[in-house]
């Protein structure tokens, strides 16, 4: 095992990579930042400057268990003090297993901004994967808004309550294109919105005739749930966060955000050309023009347009084939890791959008989620009990008389910092479940769990649904993922073991929806975290602490 060593200096520029002009959170002067390559069993040391200079940041390593390194899970206000301006942080982990893995900004809504990219770990020399490919690549999709990730924090947190909205451009490897006309004060100074400028120019992923690729495809979006093709090419998924999943094709991959897949896709269709790549916004019924790429056969110009319209992703509202996809998604054969039979606790979440003091919150049974001012690692640790509400959030509510239809009315809705307390080791079920708002709209919640994976047992759907009769549940070949669809109307079952010591975020993984409040945090094994580092301190409770 090596050790990879990255300096990495974080800071606001001005970018363009949709035509429009604005501040992007870029390191080392790139957005997305760069890919980490890397090799089961490395350990990975960030070095990580806040150039950003009036504002803190943090990056979470989404996908890494960090065993036996919680305080690097970059998690603020979770596991760490914020990194002030000028600071420079030190994150070290160990990669221990294979497969597709992102970093970004775990700080208010910095993610959005801009700061984000790839981890790819790569099997040990001589272990070879259950399939095999020519070439490996990665990209990531986003969603892309205009305005500053300021304005729509303090949009969301204040009384005038304003929602963010549909994003502006949808991006692939961190190109798009909005068209400059349809801003709503348009403008001639190409130094405000340029098409001609080249940072906005699609990503070209050239590829060799004949040569099998694969294509690892990640989602970060603020906001959108989406759709993945590629013009006149099929892809076969055999990855999904990390493990293995048994084959199965698709024409349109769904994608939500923190979702990573590896697609195999071949080579094999007319050489004398280019194809589309194209990324639509599903589950909303949004305005945001399709992102485009473009798959480019050597020898042929990466700029050259395809000779073709780019096709039409799927309807927005076609939940049945989102549906039909997550149940799809089974371990591979060779790769089970069978579940424990039954669970020692379970907890149904139940998401509901409601107003508090005058203010719009998610909650999640009646609970939104605020962060503490002391990192929960460093207040468990420490025991200090003043540092958060020490009222767990309820085990669940009152389904029986609950009516998932009906737009809810939850008028004893609080605002708290108070956590689940697991025991160590144990098994526990999760049962995140979903009504909708809006009977128009098909809206789904992308679940992320931090410190571990969970075994995906089962998509309910409807007021009597699996929770109810876990006879139903994928105990055989459940596919384990990090991150997870709810789908509305309806609920997703998971199961986990809670054998990683340390203080967990499991939230939704759209960014203005945690930041809204849906989320929670887990405790296990705090007694077997090893000593803090004292780089982790300084804010609330740990003012004063001296840091290196
Ligand atoms: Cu990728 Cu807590 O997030």
């Amino acid at each position: 095992a090596r050790i990879r060593h990255y300096k990495w200096e974080v800071k606001y520029e001005y970018k363009s990579p949709d035509c429009f002009k604005k501040l992007v959170i870029t390191i080392n002067g790139r957005s997305p930042g760069p890919t980490i390559l890397a090799q089961q069993g490395d350990t990975i040391i960030v070095e990580l400057t806040n150039s950003l200079w009036t504002e803190n940041v943090a990056i979470h390593w989404h996908g890494i268990r960090q065993i036996g390194t919680p305080w690097s899970d970059g998690t603020e206000g979770v596991t760490q003090c914020p990194i002030v301006p000028g600071d420079t942080f030190k994150y070290q982990f160990v990669v221990d297993r294979p497969g597709t893995y992102l970093y970004h900004a775990h700080y208010g809504m910095q993610r959005e901004a801009g700061l984000y990219g790839s981890i790819r770990v790569a099997l040990p020399d001589g272990e070879s994967e259950p399939f095999s490919y020519d070439y490996d690549r990665s990209i990531i999709l986003n969603d892309w808004y205009h305005k500053s990730t300021y304005e729509h924090a303090v949009g969301l947190s204040s009384l005038n309550f304003a929602w963010v909205g549909e994003p502006q451009s949808l991006l692939i490897q961190g190109k798009g294109r909005f068209d400059c006309s349809t801003l709503t004060t348009p403008s001639l100074d190409p130094d405000v919105c340029n098409a001609t400028n080249p940072e906005c120019s699609p990503y070209a992923m050239t590829v060799v005739p004949d040569k099998t690729y694969r294509l690892r495809v990640a989602s970060l979006t603020a906001l959108s749930a989406l759709s993945f093709q590629i013009e006149g090419h099929n892809m076969t998924v055999v990855e999904a966060d990390g493990h293995y999943v048994e084959p199965f094709v698709v024409k349109n991959l769904f994608l939500y955000s923190g979702e990573t897949y590896s697609v195999l896709i071949k080579a094999d269709q007319d050489p004398s050309r280019n194809y589309w790549m194209t990324t639509n916004v599903v589950s909303r019924n949004a305005t945001t023009p399709p992102g485009l790429a473009i798959l480019n056969y050597y020898p042929n110009h990466p700029r050259r347009s395809p000779p073709a319209v780019p096709p039409a992703g799927p309807a927005w509202d076609n939940v049945r084939a989102r549906l039909d996809q997550s149940l799809a998604i089974k371990a591979h054969q060779g790769f089970i890791h069978i579940p424990p039979p039954t669970s020692d606790r379970v907890i149904v979440l139940l998401n509901t959008q409601n107003t508090i003091n005058g203010y719009v919150r998610w909650s999640v049974n009646n609970v939104s989620f605020t962060h503490p001012h002391t990192p929960y690692l460093i207040a468990l640790k420490q025991n200090l009990t003043e540092a958060f509400d020490q009222t767990s959030p309820p085990d669940g509510y009152d389904f029986v008389n609950y009516d998932i239809y009906k737009t809810p009315n939850n008028t004893n809705a609080t605002v708290s910092n108070g956590i689940y307390r697991l025991q160590f080791n144990t098994t526990v079920d999760l049962y995140s479940k979903m009504p909708t708002r809006n009977p128009n709209n098909s809206e789904t919640h992308p679940w992320h769990l931090h410190g571990h994976d969970f075994w995906v047992l089962g998509y309910g759907e409807g007021k009597f649904d699996m929770f109810n009769d876990p006879k139903k549940y994928n105990l055989v070949n459940p596919i384990m993922k990090n991150t997870v669809p709810v789908h509305r109307y309806g609920g997703t079952a998971l199961r986990f073991r809670a054998d990683n010591p340390g203080a967990w975020a499991f939230h939704c993984h759209i960014e203005s929806h945690f930041y809204m409040g849906m989320g929670v945090v887990f405790e296990s094994g705090i007694d077997k975290v090893g000593k803090l580092p004292s780089s982790i301190m300084g804010c609330g409770a740990t003012r004063g602490v001296h840091r290196p």
